[in-house]
């Protein structure tokens, strides 16, 4: 049985996601090595689409989804599972009334984590952003992509070890190893996938995902992508200003109802906000001021 404490998603398609070309042919490419037994790695920095293409290759699989999110506290057993099922009883003191009794009652039960659920039923695991748990927490993964086979800890009650179901799948996203917060991803669990690079969308695509999430014309849709792609090629910002920032000021502009026109001094307000926001994560005025002034620029050229 499952239990209730992992969550499994149907696998549905997307809302507003855009098919161009480019993510076609993408998902055909990681659908292929799936189709081979082989997990798959999107790799890229914030904002190039990982998590939203797991999902979306995953909803082609058709299997149901357990998604986990990389942790820097992960240990083992929040993958696996482990010993749970204290039941906590509240008793509340009547006579003074901020005392919250706490009974415990020590039923130790095995509970199956998302990893555990998703190999035994062969499920499709989406382990986003994985890098940013400990390289000792993902260990146990090396058995399960190569042997398909997972060791359990004792306390679990059944054999020691789990055949994976043929029909697991795993799909990883991670941002490039630079990253604050992120671990060196063991090469050993590296050499078992296949990573695959993604870097920020073409243009087309920006534009589409923009307007398709916004629900703004495809011409002012255009002159948002114009200025942030300005604004990340310029390559003066501490952080390249992603497709989230043209999203963000879409939905600003759809919601206010205001023209992006130059002459429009809310417009440039809710650009300079938006993008010098987005690109400094680093709080200093230096960099903003550099930005708002390259934006103003952009703005100019664009509108
Ligand atoms: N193919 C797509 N269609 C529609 N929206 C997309 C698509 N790819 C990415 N997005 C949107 O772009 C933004 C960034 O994507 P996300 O998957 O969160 O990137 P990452 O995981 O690389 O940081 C999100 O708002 C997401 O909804
Ligand atoms: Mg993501």
């Amino acid at each position: 049985m499952i239990d209730e404490m992992t969550t499994v998603l149907e696998p549905r398609p997307l809302p507003d996601f855009v098919e161009t070309k480019s993510v076609k042919d993408i998902t055909n490419r990681a659908l292929f090595y799936i189709k081979a037994g082989l997990p798959v790695h999107f790799r890229g920095p914030s904002g190039t689409g990982k998590t939203t293409l797991a999902m979306h290759v995953a909803s082609k699989i058709g299997r149901p989804v357990v998604m986990i999110h990389g942790d820097e506290e992960f240990t083992t057993s929040d993958l696996v599972g482990g010993e749970y099922g204290y039941r906590f009883k509240k008793i509340v003191d009547r006579f003074v009334s901020r005392v919250l009794k706490v009974e415990e009652d020590m039923v130790k039960r095995w509970v199956d984590n998302r990893l555990t659920v998703a190999c035994k039923y062969g499920f499709t695991l989406i382990y986003d952003e994985f890098t940013r748990s400990r390289p000792e927490a993902n260990n146990i993964l090396l058995s399960i992509l190569s042997e398909k086979m997972m060791d359990l800890p004792v306390g679990r009650g059944e054999e020691p070890y789990l055949k994976v179901d043929p029909d697991f799948t795993a799909i990883f996203t991670s941002n490039p190893e630079e990253y604050a917060g992120v671990h060196r991803s063991q090469d050993a669990l590296r050499d078992r996938m296949i990573t695959m690079d993604l870097d920020h969308f073409d243009y087309e695509t920006e534009v589409a995902i923009t307007q398709r999430k916004s629900k703004l014309f495809k011409k002012d849709s255009e002159k948002i992508v114009n200025i942030v792609r300005g604004l990340r090629e310029s390559g003066k910002c501490e952080f390249a200003p992603t497709v989230r920032g043209c999203i963000m000021i879409a939905k600003t502009l759809k919601v206010q109802n205001i023209t992006p026109a130059k002459s429009n001094g809310a417009f440039m307000q809710i650009c300079q906000d938006i993008l010098a926001s987005e690109t400094s994560r680093v709080g200093s005025k230096t960099n903003q001021a550099r930005v708002k002034e390259i934006v103003e620029k952009l703005v100019g050229k664009y509108s």
